[in-house]
């Protein structure tokens, strides 16, 4: 019997820390061995000129969420995870989510039938608390979050999803309690509502008002009040999705004040604008997604952000809609009001190509900083043991990534469902050319090798990356 099932031969391997030339052995579908010269292999891969990275962690992802009467979701689990893959990720977090009275395992048991015998890749789950309930707080939250659910978000905005801050503070009292990490979508629903009946009230009603009607002010407002709300019941909390300047230095004040705040940025913030939102008919609904993206000056704070550690995280909030569909982005009353767009905008594909490009070839981050930024972090994070890195007794979740090739974004080369992206034309250096999940091929030289199903749900244990701040 051969000592590996797979070698993969000279490639250049990168970690969280360090860059250097070595072989990696893997059997049974984890890392055996590194080093030089591997042989006694069954199959051998030729890395040569390639990059040996983590597979892509992406901690923020939407999928077949149920978003409101008449409106679908682009992606099931076997499309948004067969994207995942070719964008060089091996496992997702997906959010699911409570309806107002619905016990949370019932949830979990639809979620888990949906992804089950669907994926490519691995991945768990986010519960959103939607409705904390006493029986929710006391009985079943605790429940869950032992048997590996060791995450939640909750909400500041949406009609359905606004937690008062009376809730907010229940939330993150069981967090503490529990261990568990809680995600805050931070945004003043009532400014919202008021700037939102405001515009409508004066004809503003295009996808462009979207991004009006939450200006940075009721991000930062909100960003500040979930930071003290953790503050005073001193638990760590994970701050999503952050857009601009102002959130960010929250953000930073808190973490210097030694407040144990995690911070988010994705995609659509550092290459996007509100400008793209602004188009006669309904072309700017393809952007629309909260916080809406800014201007330019927010996208280099979001950089600095990621430079210089405020931002750990770096997720696709993948949250996929058809646009040329009354079940996607133009519902009926659409036209009627920016309101009725559906928030959220498809990237679990593209997450890594746009970050490795414009962050990694155009200098402005290492590419160590890209493996955490993508992979190592979201698995200390979120308490995924075994991932996130390429070591001795880790799961072989592996991308390898061309750095020189170049290629401009399109929706005819994508694999999600929905039928536009919104990063349609930007050039791309660097890009995966084949993701192993546990040993096996999923995506080889951009064809689908893998099956669906070959992906696993995993539990989670308990952040790693931080503790309570006073214990
Ligand atoms: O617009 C967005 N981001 N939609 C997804 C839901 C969320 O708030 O993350
Ligand atoms: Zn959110
Ligand atoms: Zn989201």
């Amino acid at each position: 019997m051969a000592a590996f099932d797979t070698v993969i031969r000279h490639g250049t391997i990168a970690t969280a820390s360090d860059t250097y030339k070595a072989d990696v052995g893997i059997k049974h579908g984890r890392v055996v061995a590194i080093g030089e010269a591997l042989t006694d292999a069954d199959e051998t891969v030729d890395a040569s000129g390639l990059l040996v990275l983590p597979g892509g962690i992406d901690s923020h992802v939407h999928i077949s969420q149920p978003s409101g009467p008449g409106i679908v979701m682009a992606d099931d689990f076997a499309s948004a995870t067969r994207a995942a893959a070719f964008g060089g990720n091996t496992f997702v977090m997906p959010y699911c989510l409570q309806a107002k009275g619905q016990p949370l395992r019932e949830a979990l048991k639809e979620y888990h039938a949906l992804a089950e015998q669907n994926c490519h890749i691995d991945h768990s789950f986010h519960l959103i608390i939607a409705d904390p309930t006493e029986a929710v707080l006391g009985q079943e939250l605790p429940a869950l979050i032992a048997d590996g659910y060791t995450s939640l978000k909750i909400f500041m905005t949406y009609a359905d999803l606004a937690l008062s801050d009376y809730q907010i503070l229940d939330v993150l009292s069981v967090a503490r309690e529990t261990g568990a990490l809680v995600q805050i979508h931070a945004e003043n629903y009532d400014a919202i509502r008021f700037l939102a009946d405001r515009l409508e009230r004066a004809g503003k009603t295009g996808p462009y008002y979207h991004a009006v009607s939450r200006p940075i002010a009721v991000e930062r407002e909100a960003t500040h009040r979930a930071i003290s709300l953790s503050e005073l019941i001193d638990v760590p909390i994970v701050v999503v999705h952050v857009s601009n300047r102002e959130a960010m230095e929250e953000i930073r004040r808190a973490q210097q004040r030694g407040l144990k705040i995690v911070g988010e940025t994705c995609p659509q913030y550092l290459v996007l604008t509100a400008e793209d939102l602004k188009d006669l008919g309904m072309e700017g609904a393809k952007y629309v997604c909260s916080p809406p993206p800014r201007d330019l000056a927010s996208q280099q704070a979001c950089w600095e952000g990621l430079q210089q550690g405020v931002f750990t995280l770096f997720s696709s909030d993948h949250c996929p809609f058809r646009y040329d569909d009354v079940e996607g982005k133009q519902p009926p009353n659409a036209r009627t009001s920016f309101r009725w767009i559906p928030n959220g905008i498809p990237g679990i594909e593209t997450r890594l190509p746009i970050l490795f490009s414009e962050g990694v070839s155009k200098g402005r981050i290492t590419l160590n900083q890209f493996v955490a930024l993508t992979s190592t972090n979201h698995a200390k994070t979120y308490g995924l043991a075994g991932k996130g890195s390429i070591a001795v007794g880790y799961d072989a979740d592996i991308a390898l990534w061309d750095p020189r090739r170049t290629a401009r974004i399109a929706q005819s080369d994508l694999h999600h469902g929905a039928d536009y992206t919104p990063y349609e034309g930007i050039e791309i250096t660097g890009w995966p050319v084949a993701t192993m999940l546990r040993g096996n091929f999923v995506m080889r030289d951009g064809e689908l090798v893998g099956n669906k199903g070959a992906g696993r749900y995993v539990s989670r244990g308990p952040t790693t990356s931080m503790q309570s701040t006073t214990g």
